[in-house]
């Protein structure tokens, strides 16, 4: 008898281990403790017992512990709804909008001015091969820029980009000429100071076509200056070098009484163009490439480049309302 009583508490615990749902619970209280339920069958069978009255004691106890068993995981029902019980009526909680990215907001400044000379906006890919980061653009072997000191390898042939330049090559072979295009996107280098980091963003133009010369290249950029700046600022072509363009040069803007060098530029080099096959007794062209940050940090006056990717919520709540 015993261990038959004890046996009907191992099955209802096991029943109630397996209950899901208040309903559930209801039809194992009546299987248990019902008119028809197995404990309330066993009050039947005292009448056979020897010991009638201990064996109503024993039952008793049974059916208070069944009882409080089934209690125990009501409650467990009710307090779930509890936990997710929440009040329609109490005023939601205040969600704050984002801004968006000083970056963001540069890039967009720009990339629409450029749009309005005729650019079409091309996107490129951030890992690369030598090929497209470096040879197709005329930089030999030997370039410093082609040492791992400079450039962040993934494997023996494939490194993230160290400039959108990478995109000309794609753009020409895809599009051929003529082609006008801009690519922003982020570029990598081993570098990192006040004004320098691994990371940064750049945006590449090139326009090739017949009889583009110099003065085109020159036009264009002395109005984008003026365009995205708003005002007259002080800028200066100064003469530099680069493998994939001939001549080249750097535009500088005087910045606090200094000046500052915004972006590279230069007419397409011929073996550009040749290791494209773009004709080149037909086709012209120039390129240049802007650095995004330097210009963000000129017209909010930023002065530590490293201030974009900190993620403060103090510096960037200052740009909200942007558009
Ligand atoms: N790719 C050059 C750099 O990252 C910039 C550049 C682009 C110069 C196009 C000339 C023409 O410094």
């Amino acid at each position: 008898m015993e261990s038959n009583h004890s046996l009907l508490i191992e099955k209802l615990k096991q029943a109630l281990v397996e209950c899901k749902t208040e309903q559930e619970l209801i039809k194992i209280k009546a299987d248990f403790l019902g008119k028809n339920g197995s404990i309330t069958k066993e009050f039947e069978q005292i009448k056979f017992a020897e010991d009638k009255k201990a064996t109503g004691q024993v039952l008793n106890s049974v059916k208070n512990e069944a009882e409080e068993l089934i209690k125990a995981c009501k409650s467990k029902f009710e307090k779930i709804i509890e936990d997710h019980y929440f009040d329609i009526s109490q005023p939601g909680r205040d969600i704050k909008i984002g801004t968006r990215h000083p970056i963001t907001l540069t890039i967009n400044d720009i990339t629409k001015i450029f749009n309005s000379y005729g650019f079409s906006e091309v996107s490129g890919k951030e890992i690369e091969t030598e090929f497209y980061n470096f040879e197709a653009l005329n930089i030999p072997k030997n370039h410093p820029a082609r040492d791992m000191h400079d450039t962040f390898y993934v494997d023996v042939n494939n490194l993230l980009r160290t400039h959108t330049s990478s995109v000309q090559i794609h753009s020409m072979l895809k599009y051929k000429a003529p082609l006008k295009i801009m690519t922003p996107g982020k570029v990598y280098r081993c570098d990192s100071d006040p004004t320098h980091s691994p990371m940064f963003h750049q945006i590449e133009g090139l326009y090739i076509d017949e009889n583009v010369n110099f003065c085109h290249l020159k036009g264009i950029l002395i109005q984008f200056i003026n365009d995205y700046f708003g005002s007259n600022v002080e800028i200066r072509f100064r003469p530099s070098y680069f493998p994939f363009t001939e001549p080249s040069a750097e535009l500088d803007i005087k910045f606090r009484g200094k000046w500052l060098e915004v972006l590279g530029c230069g007419m397409v080099h011929n073996s550009v163009l040749e290791n494209v096959k773009i004709s080149t007794k037909r086709f012209t062209g120039f390129a240049f490439g802007l650095g995004v940050e330097r210009l963000a940090m000129l017209k909010y006056d930023i002065k530590d480049l490293r201030l974009f990717y900190e993620n403060d919520m103090n510096f960037l709540r200052q740009f909200e309302g942007i558009k």
